[in-house]
Order: structure tokens, then C-alpha cells, then sequence
């Protein structure tokens, strides 16, 4: 697939790094500085270049959208038309600071997007996972076991495109439902980062959903 990377911090660089050494095309945009851009695209390994963030929407096949969410508005100004696109979202709705959800319980910052993009297909992933495990992950992607990772949307394909990208990373994708869900698990990659940095399981602390009895 051709995925246009917005927003190559900590998230969107080493995602779009993953995606590039599990196949795919990629387009690293959105960041200060870029050099910064360039040599993610050099270093992914893979078939990586960097552009703008209207570059990086243009031909992909799926978006990942990985800002803070003060700077939401303003990179979706510069991707343009998202008419149809793939839109994967793991920018969780913090307040500057990053210390707390500005909207929770009754919607979702996955929610308000598909709200602020009524024609591109919003799926969230990737949000209820610490950036520091993603190169183990993919490391360890073929083992049994392999860790869970929470989904949600309303479009069936796009569900589809975003549970490839969560497999090609090297996590099991969980379907969690409509995007509403995401109200949920917002919330949770809250709790699963404040179970990284403030107990003692550090980052690498895993979860994995399983049925229980039959
Ligand atoms: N980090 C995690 O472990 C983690 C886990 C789950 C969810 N999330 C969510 O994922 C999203 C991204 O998090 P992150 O940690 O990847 O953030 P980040 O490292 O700060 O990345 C954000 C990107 O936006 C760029 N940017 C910021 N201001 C800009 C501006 N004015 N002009 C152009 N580019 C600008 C940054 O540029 P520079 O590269 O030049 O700084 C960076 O590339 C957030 O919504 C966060 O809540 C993060």
C-alpha cells in the first residue's frame, strides 16, 4: 500500500519506518525540520521519501495521523481533500500539557475527527500502544504470541486496510467495533502509558485480550 505518513514524531516516524521495511510505500511528511523528514526516509530501509503533508495524501492508499492534538487542524489544512481516504488515527484528544483527555466519556477524539472529515473513512489504532515497544514488536512479529492491539471504525475496508497495517507491525488486531468504542479506549492508552512510565512494568508491559471459557 502507499501510506502517507502525517506527522513524523515519535509515533508516525517509527510506524512509517515499520511500514517501509514490511513492504509498503511510504511518504513521511508533517514535521519542523526537513532534514529530519529526509533521513527518516533514508533510514526506513524500505521504499520511503518525504513531502508535504498534501503530498503525502495524494496518492496513499491510507493516512496515519499522528500529531498532538493542537496540531490536528492544522495538518489536515495542509493534507487538503481527504475524500475517500483511510484516515488511521493514534492522536489521543490531550490537553497541551498531555496530562489529561479534552474529550472523553460521551465522545472520542476519534469521533471529532470523523466529525471534522465527514468524507474520509476515520479508523483508530495504534493509540493504546507506547512508541518505544513498536521495533521490539516487529522484531518479534513471528512468534506465536504476539501482542493485542484495539481497533475501531465504521467502514469495513478501511477496517480492513488498518487491521493489515496492525498485523504488518507485528501486533494481533482486535476488532473493538464501531468507532465509538473509541470513547473506551481512549481512556485506556491512558491508563496503559501511565502503566508504562509510573509502575514498575516499564513500556514493554503487554496486554493481550483472550476468551475466556469455550
Ligand atoms: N509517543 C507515544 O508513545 C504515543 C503513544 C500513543 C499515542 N500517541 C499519540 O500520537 C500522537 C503523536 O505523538 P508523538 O509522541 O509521536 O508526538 P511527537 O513526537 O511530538 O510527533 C508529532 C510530530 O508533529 C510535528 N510537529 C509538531 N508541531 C509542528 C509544527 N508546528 N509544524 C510541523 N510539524 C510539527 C513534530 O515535529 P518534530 O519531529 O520536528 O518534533 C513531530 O514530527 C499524539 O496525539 C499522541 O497522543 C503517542
Amino acid at each position: 500500500m502507499r501510506i502517507g505518513i502525517l506527522g513524523s514524531g515519535l509515533m508516525g516516524g517509527k510506524l512509517g519506518t515499520l511500514f517501509a521495511r514490511a513492504g509498503h510505500d511510504v511518504v513521511f511528511s508533517y514535521a519542523r525540520s526537513e532534514p529530519k523528514l529526509r533521513r527518516l526516509a533514508r533510514e526506513a530501509q524500505g521504499n520511503a521519501r518525504h513531502g508535504t503533508p498534501a503530498e503525502a495524501a495524494r496518492e496513499a492508499d491510507a493516512l496515519l495521523l499522528a500529531v498532538h492534538w493542537s496540531r490536528v487542524d492544522d495538518v489536515l489544512k495542509q493534507a487538503g481533500d481527504l475524500s475517500g481516504k483511510v484516515l488511521v488515527t493514534c492522536s489521543l484528544p490531550m490537553n497541551a500539557p498531555s496530562t489529561k483527555l479534552v474529550v472523553a466519556h460521551t465522545t472520542s477524539g476519534a469521533e471529532v475527527l470523523a466529525k471534522k472529515l465527514p468524507r474520509a473513512k476515520v479508523v483508530a489504532a495504534f493509540g493504546t500502544v507506547p512508541s518505544e515497544v513498536l521495533f521490539d514488536v516487529f522484531e518479534a512479529r513471528r512468534k506465536a504470541t504476539r501482542p493485542s492491539m484495539l481497533y475501531c471504525g465504521e467502514d469495513a475496508g478501511a477496517k480492513q486496510v488498518a487491521a493489515t497495517l496492525i498485523r504488518d507491525v507485528g501486533f494481533d488486531p482486535v476488532d473493538a467495533g464501531p468507532l465509538r468504542i473509541a470513547r473506551y479506549t481512549e481512556p485506556f492508552s491512558l491508563l496503559i502509558a501511565r502503566l508504562a512510565y509510573e509502575g514498575d512494568g516499564g513500556p514493554e508491559l503487554a496486554y493481550r485480550f483472550e476468551r475466556l471459557g469455550k
